[in-house]
């Protein structure tokens, strides 16, 4: 078979997602016929162009398409110069990783970045070039080509929110380009953006306020979300897709396994709404899947979209879209239950929202589960799913911000403030995992009970985003229990951000040699535990249903993974104290064999009743 025609199967599997999806965006554009055409001839050049070790790589996929739902993924995310210096570097960890159990790697923002502060990395000036810093596009090919070998895929992101307003679109559009202009959002006057401002929601109000920029030597107001050099792209015009298709394609091509697609929330703009989630974000993401679908089909969309739960689900794709959208997306509502639990000592709204929102099985795709990442907390709680529990939702968000920014009498976690919006009272926070678990005051402290329970609270967390179904993503330190780095307030550009707080420089000596008896040292040889088991227990395939269950013990949270050929029973203690379980609950969920796949070790019980330790967390079939 021609591998012309291997183009034109994909073209056709494809063309429904395709198409119609084009024509409702922008089949009323003057330009829209000639747009089609220069699409699909783009397209067919990056296939052409496709290198053949990569194009026999789709097709195994193609064979293999649950290979992200797989029990042996698990991810890891870095800054590549916290963690290695640059690419070269990183191919000198990649024996680390391997000894992790890593098989997914997410490299924070590594395309040619503006100068001075780029937000991470997430203002980008050129997506065809590697941030020098790092290396250059063949040593992210030689890393890709590297991690293949080990049968690690690699993750990259792909701003398409926004570019730098250093980037050559917008310095041509400064210039007066009016072609480049539509590449925008631009205003010459105030009155839209003060008619868009009332809905609006502020992503960064204490240091970046509003969400437009006046440039008075443009005379201009520019559409800016998020940071005032970040521009956000105009989506209405089909060139703007087009452009941003073809670097796609072009990354693909280079190897990249996973593009994370930053901030998709924010792609679509309408009068009178927030300008997030709006219909036409989903017909873009899923006519954005297809062409790599048809040119790279290897190559999966990973969706980053931090919203509340009903929102959330919808980067699958919901209803016509379903399973036609994101392949993966953060499952934020379940990192923030985590927190909320630990807090509170009670799963009750993390049973309800987990529960009531989402299904229990996804159409090709899946979730990337996590518990920290480089980005603060937000919150998203709603006042529905928290009335549901008897709490107000706005006493619940502030109640969570104290504890873990650490002023809550008695709480043990120690974060920081990130843009406190007093407009909505919204908090968000900042903190490393273990800090905000509890590790860095029950260190300062010698308190080694607290020492002990942020450990097993960390473990917790490890094992729960280990069993959820999904790819479980571990954020670089957080496997040595990295604590809060304060050492950003003193640079200049970063001081502003608190973020940073938990952005850290990579502890070698600690990730290498690390004490086995230390905190440290067991958080790393229980999480790298963690995953071996992970790998060697089937029921937890992406694939199988994920069923939230209300234990008869609120200090316990509880969910099934129906497999077929046995269910797995999950459950995990979010208290200090010990916490009983009938044996009876559990034989009724199918629980027959009460040999914990975590531990690999029997659990026993007494007088019908089983007994979870402090924090402890157990999987039985
Ligand atoms: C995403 C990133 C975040 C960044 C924002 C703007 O949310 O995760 O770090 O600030 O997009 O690019
Ligand atoms: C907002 C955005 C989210 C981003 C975060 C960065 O919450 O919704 O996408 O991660 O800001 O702080």
């Amino acid at each position: 078979m021609k591998t012309t025609d291997i183009f034109d199967l994909r073209m056709n599997r494809s063309a429904p997602d395709l198409w119609p999806m084009l024509e409702a965006l922008y089949g009323a554009h003057p330009d829209y016929g000639s747009f089609c055409e220069d699409l699909i001839e783009e397209m067919r050049k990056a296939w052409k162009a496709r290198p053949s070790d990569l194009k026999e790589l789709d097709l195994k996929r193609d064979l293999e398409p649950d290979w992200f739902q797989r029990p042996d993924m698990v991810g890891y995310v870095f800054y590549i110069d916290r963690f290695a210096g640059d690419l070269a570097g990183v191919l000198d960890k990649l024996d680390y990783l391997e000894s992790l159990g890593v098989t997914y790697v997410h490299l924070m923002p590594c395309l040619k970045p503006r100068r001075g502060d780029s937000d991470g990395g997430y203002s980008v000036m050129d997506y065809r070039q590697v941030n020098p810093a790092y290396g250059s596009m063949s040593d992210l090919s030689r890393l890709a080509k590297a991690l293949r070998a080990r049968g690690m895929s690699l993750c990259v992101d792909m701003v398409l929110n926004h570019t730098a307003k250093e980037h050559e679109w917008a310095r041509k559009a400064a210039k007066g380009d009016p072609a480049y202009q539509e590449y925008y959002l631009m205003f010459d006057d105030e009155t839209l953006p003060k008619q868009y401002e009332q809905t609006l929601v502020e992503i960064f109000p204490d240091n970046a306020p509003g969400s437009f920029t006046h440039y008075p030597n443009l005379n201009k107001w520019v559409w800016t979300t998020f940071n005032e050099h970040q521009w956000d792209l105009n989506w209405a015009n089909p060139q703007v897709f087009l452009d941003i298709a073809k670097i796609m394609l072009f990354l693909a091509n280079k190897g990249v396994d996973v593009l994370r697609l930053d901030a998709v929330a924010f792609m679509w703009k309408r009068l009178g709404t927030r300008c997030q989630s709006e219909p036409e974000v989903h017909k873009i993401l899923r006519a954005l899947r297809a062409v790599t679908r048809v040119s790279a089909a290897s190559v999966l969309h990973l969706e980053e979209a931090i919203v509340g739960p009903a929102e959330m689900l919808t980067y699958f794709g919901r209803g016509e879209h379903d399973g036609r959208e994101g392949n993966l997306a953060y499952h934020n509502n379940l990192m923030v239950q985590y927190w909320s639990a630990l807090a509170t000592r009670d799963t009750r709204l993390m049973t309800h929202v987990l529960k009531t929102h989402f299904p229990e099985h996804l159409t090709n795709a899946t979730y990337a589960t996590y518990i920290r990442c480089h980005d603060d907390i937000g919150w998203a709680i709603t006042d529905e799913d928290a009335a549901a529990i008897g709490v107000t939702g706005h006493g619940h968000r502030g109640f969570l911000s104290d504890f873990y920014e650490g002023s809550f009498p008695g709480t043990f976690a120690r974060g920081a403030l990130f843009q406190f919006n007093e407009e909505t009272g919204d908090k968000r926070i900042s903190g490393a995992f273990a800090s905000l678990a509890g590790l860095e005051q029950a260190k300062e402290a010698g308190d080694t009970e607290g020492i002990e329970a942020a450990v097993n609270r960390m473990l917790l967390g490890n094992a729960l985003i280990a069993s959820f179904g999904g790819v479980p993503l571990i954020y670089m330190g957080d496997e040595i229990a990295m604590t809060n780095d304060y050492r950003y307030m003193s640079v200049p550009e970063h001081a502003h951000d608190s973020r940073w707080l938990h952005r850290p420089h990579m502890d070698w000596d600690m990730a290498l040699a690390a004490d086995p008896e230390s905190p440290e040292g067991r958080v790393l040889a229980g999480t790298r535990y963690i995953f071996q088991r992970r790998k060697l227990v089937p029921a937890i395939h992406g694939r199988h249903p994920t069923r939230v269950i209300e234990a008869p013990n609120p200090a316990v949270f509880a969910f099934m993974r129906l497999a077929p050929t046995g269910t797995l029973l999950c459950l995990f203690n979010f208290t200090e104290e010990w916490q009983d379980v009938p044996v009876d609950w559990m034989r009724m969920r199918g629980v027959e064999n009460f040999h914990d796949q975590l531990s690999d070790g029997p659990v026993s019980s007494e007088n019908g009743t089983f007994t979870l330790p402090p924090y402890g967390r157990v999987w039985l079939v």
